[in-house]
Order: C-alpha cells, then structure tokens, then sequence
C-alpha cells in the first residue's frame, strides 16, 4: 500500500483504476462499504441493505465518464468529480461543494488532497471530547480511517462505527494538524456520502415558532436543496435531520436512509444533486460564518452523525433511530424510566403567581393524580414579566410568600415531587447579574446589542460564566430538592462577538458557545443523575440530538393546541422516540391560536408524547377535574407503552385531516386516531394496523378478540368522526 505521495504518483502512472483495499461495516440487515484505489482515494462503495463483505470496486469501474470533467493525477478518465468519494476535499479535480475546506497559514492555499494511508479497527466506540456522541450497546465495529495531505502533512481520520442490532452507523471526523504552521478550517463535514442516482425525495423537518417540525417532502432537483441554521440554535424552522427516500416510498413501503446530526448549533443539512445525475447529502456544522484555528499538533473534532438506512419505509427508519436513541444517546438515568405525570404552572399562571396560587394549583394536580410540579419562569430575582431578573438565580422569597424550601416541601407534602425552570444561558439588562457583569454578553464593542425578549445571550465561552452557572445552579440543585428541570432558551444570536477571542478567531464563536453549553450541561447533568433535565427553547427551537444526549426530554412546542401539535408530533417522531417529546393538556381556547377541543383529544394527542398539564386546573369545574383524574390513572395503566412502545405511523386516506399512531410492545397496543375535519356523508372506516404479533390475539375495550392478521389484513374498526377535531384512542390487549 502505498504511503506517501511519490509512491502514489508512480502507481498512477502504471495504471487507470484499480482497488488496492474495501472495508466493509455490517449491521444485521445494512452495510456501509468502502474502497482505496491504488492512488489512494477512499471511495464510499455502498450504503444499503446487507450484501455481505463481497468484492464491490465494480461500481467504481462502471461508471461512463461524462465530458469536460477533469481527470485526475493525469490519469485519463479519472474523474473523481463522478465517483463517490467519501471525504473529498476542496482543489482536486472535483469541483463540488467539498467536505473539507481548509486554508494553509504558511501559504494561503486552499486546496488539500487527503489519501488514505492506514486503517485499525478500534476495541471500544469512541466518545468524542467535548462532544455528545452515543455509546456502545451489544456490538458495535468500530473502523478508524487515516487520511493524509502529505502535503502539508495534516491527517484526517473518519471513525465511522456500526451498530449492529439498530442497523445504524456513526460518524465523526477529526482533524490534525501536524505541519508546522497553523491553518483555518472553512468547512469540515461530518458526514459526506454520495449515491450514484438521483431519483430522490427528500424529507425534512421545517416550520416555525408554534409550528415546529412539520414534515416537508419533495423532489431533489439539480443543485442545492436542504436545511440549515445560523441562529446559534438548531432553531424552530430547521431541524439536523433530513432523510432521502424513493419516489415510492410509503410510512411502510419502500428504501429509506435517515441522516440526523448530533448537534445543537448552526448546522447544515441538505443534499447537491450534481450534472451527471449524483447525490451528495453532507451534514455538518454550517460554513456559513465558522472558521476555526488549529495550530500545530491541534486537533478539531466534528459532532458525530447518525445514519440508518431502512428499506421497508418511513416507519423502520423511525423505529431504528428512536430504538437506537433510547438506548445509545439519551441519559441512562432516565433513558428506560417511566416519567411522570406533570403539571407545569405556566400557562395557569404566567409570572403572576403567589404562594397561594402555586399551592391551590398543586393541589388540584396531586387530587388528579399528577406525580410532579413544575414551577416555571418567574420564581428567581425580580421577575414578574420578561422585562427583569434573568441571571439572578436566587429565588424570590416575597413572590414565593416564604422560603423555596418551604414551598418545596408543601408541594411534597401533597405527594408531588418540585421541579423548577431556569434560562441560564441569558442575562436581563435589568438584573444584579448584569449590573455586577455587563461584560458577560455576547456583544460587539462600540455597537448597541440587539436586545430581544428584554434579554441579552451570555457569552459562554468566558470561563467564568461556566462557572458562574454551574456554581449557582449545582448550588440550588444541591441545596434544594429539585427532581426535575426544565433547561430553557429563549432567542437567538445576534451580536455574535466575544472578547475573549482574538480578531482570527471571532468565527469560531458559535461552535465554542455550544462546546461551553455542552460542558455546563455535562458538569451539571453529571452531578445531579437523578435530576430528570427536560430541554427547551421557546418550545422547539432547539429539539437536536445534541440536547436529548444530556436532557431526556424537550418541550416540542410552546403551541399547545391538539390539533397544531398533531403536525409537530408526527414530524418529530421521524427522528425522536415520543417519550423524549414533552406534549401537554392545555386550557381552551387554546392560549396561541385559540381553538377550542375537547379534553379528550386534548388527552389523547398530549398522551402520545410525554404526557403533563399545563393549564389553571383551579379553574376547572368539579367534572371537569373528575374527568382529568379518571384521564390520569388511565394513562397510567398504558403509560409503559405509550411512552416506550413501538411508534407506528399508520396510513389514512388523507393525511392532511387525519393521523392515526400505533404505539405497541409485548402486551398492548394502543391506536390513537384523530380527525381535524369531519367529513360530510362519510362512512366508519378500518384502520390497518402493522408489525402485531401474528402468534397471540389481540382483543378489544369491548371483549371482541381479533387474530393479528385480521388487524393487519382488513383493519380495526374505527368510529365514524361525529365533529371536527375528534379523537379515539383504542386499547388492545395480547391474549
Ligand atoms: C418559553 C417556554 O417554551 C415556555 O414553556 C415557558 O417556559 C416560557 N419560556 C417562560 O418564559
């Protein structure tokens, strides 16, 4: 194998394209395949279904070269611009947007060209310093790719890991900078792959503030098409995940690969269909205003990404991330743990809360049966709007009426466990905090900082604002006995500046803000493992794998209307596990868009995430808290399934109007069917449930026993929609 470039060059003279090596990672079903041609270019054979460790340097060889693309090392008819390289890198002869982008201080060039040189099979799955990144369960292959610009003497190295029982692979790469002198990095992808086609749809997960993660499927066309965020946050509007499907492909049907990254900042996400009818879909943090410095014998490591791929539709793509989830990513405290019940007292109260209410409210929940209360924004400092008091985390003893303590123990005495909210990662012009520390914003010398929700953005990377919030929240979370807490966020960046970073270095900024959030929320979700961390950032605007890796759960949307929620649901479940996505009962008419439901679906679309209330219960007439009380121990008995069963997105006649989810495992199955519309003249229909198991029978509320493949084969019978937003939930038990 040859190791250095001359070697290289004098095996390309000799020859047109031949594989000197190919690397194989199996799953149980997938594989992800690799090849070395003789001048060293690492090339991604295949990713797909299993075909086993067979000789595939084929698909390299066979592909008809197209006109005016380049050959390569003077090699007639190499044209890697057409074949799939893995990483490619900015300045050789392909000439599309690379995964790789550097600039050489010594010089000022900008091209590379990174060979393979060496590859180990690693004992244990790497975690990444400084990173979240997923931890091994039952076997996993782990492959180190070393690529080299000898060059300049800087080394690559792909660790691309396969977990074998979830069919899903991980990514990351790491740069090294070996040379004497110091480069920037523009662009370094976490995940480059190329597919020889381009009959393509792509899946996103787009929308807003109040209407996060609605599911966006179209065509790829010639060019760009993709996600991407440069809001400091993976945002509202974007999620880093997007999936590439055949034109055919159904919820159960059909080629699916699935690509999310494990990353909470500016992100990008999207895929270049090419001249010749190529793919390329890159994930990785956004190039758009990041550079970073690496010095000599620096390294810099990329947020690991998640690939699976799933040939029996949208549903086995979702199934594997959200199985690979719960036992890989999320917190292991918490990952399997029934959650509780919760009341959460902001949209009951808002800031305007007093002792008495608080108590009046926790009543009401302990009387329903909720297991844990939450007291949200407005408990700390001077805090009775948006307009005062974030950064002072000391609570407000005269708003509280007596002692956090006290209250606390109030609450418990009602048979509640507290939890509490923060928003650390903000400061009020009009705090103690920001009096002590104006200089602890994010903020450009000499320009006026646009002020957003009355708050500023902390500027995590100055060590002391690490500390600061570690120390004062590990400090509450150890004097108080807090079970739970919901970790906020609540604009954007703007002002992206930091004086601690030299002028070269300003456009490294965001990815060190989200490196400082990641140690905060390490240092304190370690200390504190039988906390239960919930996430959130005005609702969805920050629902990543980066944060469920250190809080369990996220607050998937501060719009709480069953029926807007039902399009957020659905889209976050092609990626997230439900019990990782926070839904609450709310009041009516909804408090952001006014409609008004009944309970019922209220409780039957909040029940399908991780389930709590969040409405002025002191208001509610004595039925209606009987009602919510019978709703609560009902979703007890199912709770085990409803959050960590099997999710199903079944089909319906009209997607638009009607959603309708499968939750299952070895004892229930649980069907929710929701209808936004009711449809004139319309007749009761059957819904076709998938993936029971055809050895047991399942039976009904009503007695009546079904065999799994009647329910597969012609379907539960479900009521006919009598008005518009209706819902159904049925229960079916194994017998
Ligand atoms: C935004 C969150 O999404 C809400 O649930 C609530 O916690 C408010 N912030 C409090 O300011």
């Amino acid at each position: 194998m040859p190791t250095k470039l001359t070697e290289h060059k004098v095996a390309a003279e000799k020859m047109v394209l031949s594989v000197t090596d190919q690397f194989h990672l199996l799953t149980e079903n997938t594989q992800l395949s690799f090849a070395v041609t003789d001048q060293g270019n690492l090339f991604t054979t295949y990713f797909g279904k299993k075909l086993g460790a067979i000789d595939l340097s084929y698909v390299l060889k066979d592909v008809n070269r197209a006109s005016y693309l380049a050959d390569t090392y003077g090699i007639k008819n190499y044209k890697v611009e057409q074949l799939p390289l893995t990483y490619p890198s900015f300045g050789t002869t392909d000439l599309n947007q690379p995964a790789v982008h550097i600039e050489y201080g010594d010089d000022g060039s900008r091209i590379s060209d990174f060979r393979y040189i060496s590859h180990r099979y690693l004992v244990e799955k790497p975690a990444l310093e400084g990173l979240p990144s997923t931890h091994a369960i039952g076997k996993v292959t782990s492959l180190e790719i070393t690529l080299l610009d000898a060059v300049k003497n800087v080394k690559l190295y792909l660790t691309i890991c396969a977990f074998e029982a979830y069919d899903t692979f991980t990514q990351s790469i790491r740069l090294e900078n070996l040379s004497n002198a110091a480069l920037t990095i523009d662009r370094l992808m976490s995940t480059h792959l190329m597919f020889l086609k381009d009959k393509f749809e792509m899946i996103s997960l787009t929308g807003a503030w109040g209407r996060e993660a609605y599911v966006q499927r179209k065509a790829l066309t010639q060019g760009f098409q993709g996600v991407s965020s440069a809001r400091g946050a993976s945002g509202h509007g974007q999620n880093p995940f997007v999936a590439l499907v055949d034109p055919n492909t159904t919820q159960n049907t059909g080629e699916a690969y699935g690509f999310n990254l494990i990353y909470s900042g500016n992100f990008v996400a999207g895929c270049e269909v090419d001249m010749h009818q190529n793919t390329r879909v890159q994930l990785g943090i956004n190039p758009f205003d990041f550079s970073w410095t690496l010095e000599p014998t620096e390294s810099f490591t990329t947020p690991e990404v998640v690939m699976t791929f799933a040939d029996k539709g949208l549903n086995q793509m979702s199934q594997q991330f959200h199985q690979f989830y719960t036992d890989c990513l999320v917190p292991e405290n918490f990952a399997k743990k029934e959650r509780p019940v919760l009341l959460n007292n902001w949209e009951a109260t808002y800031f305007d809360f007093d002792r008495e209410k608080l108590l009046a409210l926790a009543d009401k929940a302990a009387y329903v049966g909720a297991e844990l209360f939450v007291l949200d924004d407005g408990w700390y400092g001077r805090r009775d709007d948006i307009t005062s008091g974030l950064g002072d985390w000391y609570p407000n003893e005269e708003k509280l009426g007596g002692t956090l303590d006290e209250l606390i123990s109030e609450v418990q005495q009602k048979g509640l466990q507290f939890g509490i909210w923060f928003e650390p990662e903000m400061i009020c012009e009009d705090s103690e905090l920001f009096r002590q520390h104006p200089d602890w914003m994010m903020k450009v010398p000499e320009r006026t900082p646009q002020i957003i929700r009355s708050q500023y953005v902390l500027d995590l990377t100055l060590t002391e604002v690490q500390e600061y919030l570690i120390s004062i929240i590990s400090t509450l979370l150890e004097k108080y006995d807090i079970s739970y807490v919901k970790w906020d966020m609540n604009r954007n960046f703007s002002d992206i500046y930091s004086t601690k970073l030299s002028k070269n270095r300003q456009k490294e900024l965001a990815h060190r803000y989200i490196l400082a959030l990641y140690h905060i929320l390490d240092e304190i979700t370690k200390a504190h493992p039988d906390v239960l961390f919930e996430s959130c950032a005005g609702g969805g605007g920050r629902f990543d794998p980066g944060m469920l890796a250190y809080t369990n759960q996220i607050w998937a949307s501060d719009n709480t209307d069953a029926i807007a929620r039902l399009a957020t649901q659905e889209g976050l479940s092609y990626a997230y596990p439900s019990v990782t996505v926070s839904g609450h009962v709310s009041a009516v008419p909804n408090h952001q868009i006014g409609r008004i439901t009944s309970l019922g679906t209220r409780t039957a679309v909040a029940q399908n995430g991780n389930f709590g209330y969040e409405l002025n219960l002191s208001a509610l007439t004595e039925s209606e808290l009987t009602k919510i009380k019978a709703d609560v121990s009902r979703y007890k008995t199912y709770r085990k399934t409803l959050q960590f069963g099997q999710h199903t997105r079944l089909e319906v006649d009209n997607p638009q109007n009607e959603h309708a989810w499968q939750k299952s495992d070895d004892k229930l199955v649980i069907v929710t069917m929701i209808q936004t519309l009711v449809k004139p003249n319309s007749v009761a229909k059957r819904l076709r449930l998938l993936d029971l198991d055809d050895k047991v029978n399942y039976q009904d509320e009503s007695g009546k026993i079904y065999t799994a493949n009647e329910l597969m084969s012609i379907g539960l019978p479900v009521e006919k929609p009598t008005h518009d937003y209706f819902a159904k939930v049925y229960v079916l038990t194994k017998v």
